[in-house]
């Protein structure tokens, strides 16, 4: 496609809320509250905010670099940067990567459009705990859910850059913030809720062991989507005057203090209601619809609206996130197939609802299906981010540090040297990007290996 055809977010705010919204999701508010919960409660978050900075920002810089360099998807952009080389071939799997990914998110997605209506009762009375695990291993209701989660998601690229994407992050998630914030003032007035706010603030350091590292570290990956070519795309829609440094440490900041308000929306009323917080990927939707519907002999109006707004905030998260999924995959086929815009985005929905459909089914009626030892939902995720997100943001690193000139890195990283801080950092980036980053990388795949 023509440069001059490509669209354009309007601003560096705008960026940054996009992006925001592409990190911030279900990683902040299911993944990240059971994780800290797992490994170890504030040694895994003093773990994970040296993982954001020293390891996943430098990769959110890469593919930033790549993207606005490129201008293209991530096939293309890649392809532009290093002409003869295969490089791009690599390239292609960051595409696949990312509809893969929305097939089975969009499936969690959904669970959240579910819960809620089920928010209203008494038509859809709050579920007791373990109905979760009745839901999802039912047909129609999760397949349901997913395929309208899959409609919204589709509705809003198929507006393009600027009236979909642009204008959905920018409404959804201001909103996203005050909802949330709504949530953690609510935990926060539980009985017994600072239980839950100690287990965040004091860590013990001997819990952090070689699987607690490359857990922040695969949770960094997710959180911040990297490897999987959204931060590419969606920086390809930048426009040149706009600072990368400020927009990767606007997005690590908001996705980590997000990540950090939903640690303390969920663990207070995790404690507070006497639950373990290792309870694992159920906590947010088998606890706490639980935790509102008893806590404190609530009003009825209460619980309602607080677990509507609760759930509200888990689909805005990912609604977000999945729309920046699906631009990836949408960007390579319009720029590098020339398909149009909308068959595109019809294609790719159709697939991710077919793979999603088999995931949803392997909560139920496939669960005897199994690959690898898991089922197709646990086998996805786990390849995902185990495997492919990190092989992604490894090759994005490489490429970066290793095959693009350095001085092309430092005229892109600094606006053609006019952001003079940007210039100035730069000898740490670079260190951070040719060193740490994939040497971060290696100990995830070490320990995942080994473990
Ligand atoms: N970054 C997205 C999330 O955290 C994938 O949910």
């Amino acid at each position: 496609m023509d440069l001059k055809q490509r669209e354009e977010f309007s601003n560096n705010i705008v960026v940054i809320l996009a992006m925001a919204g592409s990190a911030i999701g279900l990683g902040n508010i299911w993944r990240f509250p059971y994780m800290t919960g797992e490994y170890g409660g504030a040694a895994f978050i003093v773990v994970y905010i040296l993982a954001c900075f020293f390891i996943a920002l430098p990769i959110f810089f890469a593919e930033t670099i790549i993207g606005r360099r490129g201008r293209s998807d991530t096939f293309g952009s890649i392809k532009k940067l290093a002409p003869g080389s295969r490089w791009h071939h690599l390239g292609l799997l960051t595409i696949i990567t990312p509809i893969v990914v929305l097939s089975y998110y969009s499936v969690v997605g959904g669970w959240s459009i579910h819960y809620f209506f089920r928010s209203f009762g008494p038509l859809f009375s709050l579920p007791a705990a373990g109905s979760f695990s009745e839901f999802i291993s039912s047909a129609e209701a999760p397949i349901l859910s997913h395929s309208i989660f899959i409609i919204l998601v589709a509705a809003v690229v198929l507006a393009g850059i600027r009236k979909g994407i642009e204008k959905f992050n920018k409404l959804t998630m201001p909103m996203l913030f005050v909802l949330i914030l709504v949530i953690v003032v609510y935990s926060f007035t539980l009985p017994g809720a600072m239980k839950g706010v100690e287990y965040l603030v004091n860590p013990d350091f001997s819990k952090i062991t070689p699987d607690v590292v490359a857990a922040a570290l695969g949770q960094a990956f997710f959180s911040l989507s990297l490897g999987v070519g959204t931060v590419l795309t969606y920086a390809s829609y930048m426009r040149k005057r706009d600072n990368i440094l400020v927009l990767g440490l606007g997005t690590a900041g908001f996705d980590l203090f997000f990540a950090l308000l939903a640690g303390f929306a969920v663990m207070p009323a995790v404690f507070a209601a006497g639950i373990s917080p290792a309870a694992g990927p159920g906590v947010v939707f088998e606890t706490l619809p639980f935790v509102f519907s008893k806590m404190g002999g609530a009003a009825i109006w209460l619980t309602v609206t607080i677990s509507a707004i609760f759930f509200l905030s888990v689909l805005f998260a990912a609604l977000t996130s999945a729309i920046s999924m699906m631009e990836v995959g949408v960007a390579y086929l319009v720029e590098e197939k020339g398909m149009k815009r909308s068959r595109a985005v019809i294609a790719i929905s159709i697939f991710a609802w077919i793979v999603g459909m088999l995931c949803s089914l392997s909560f139920g009626p496939l669960a005897g299906v199994q690959l690898f030892g898991n089922s197709i939902f646990d086998f996805l995720d786990k390849l995902c981010s185990n495997w492919m997100m990190p092989l992604g943001g490894l090759l994005f690193t490489l490429f970066v540090g290793w095959k693009m000139p350095p001085a092309e890195v430092l005229d892109e990283f600094s606006n053609g040297g006019k952001k003079k801080l940007n210039a100035a950092m730069y000898p740490a980036v670079r260190f951070l990007l040719r060193y740490v980053a994939p040497v971060g990388i290696v100990v995830i795949f070490a320990t995942a290996i080994l473990g």
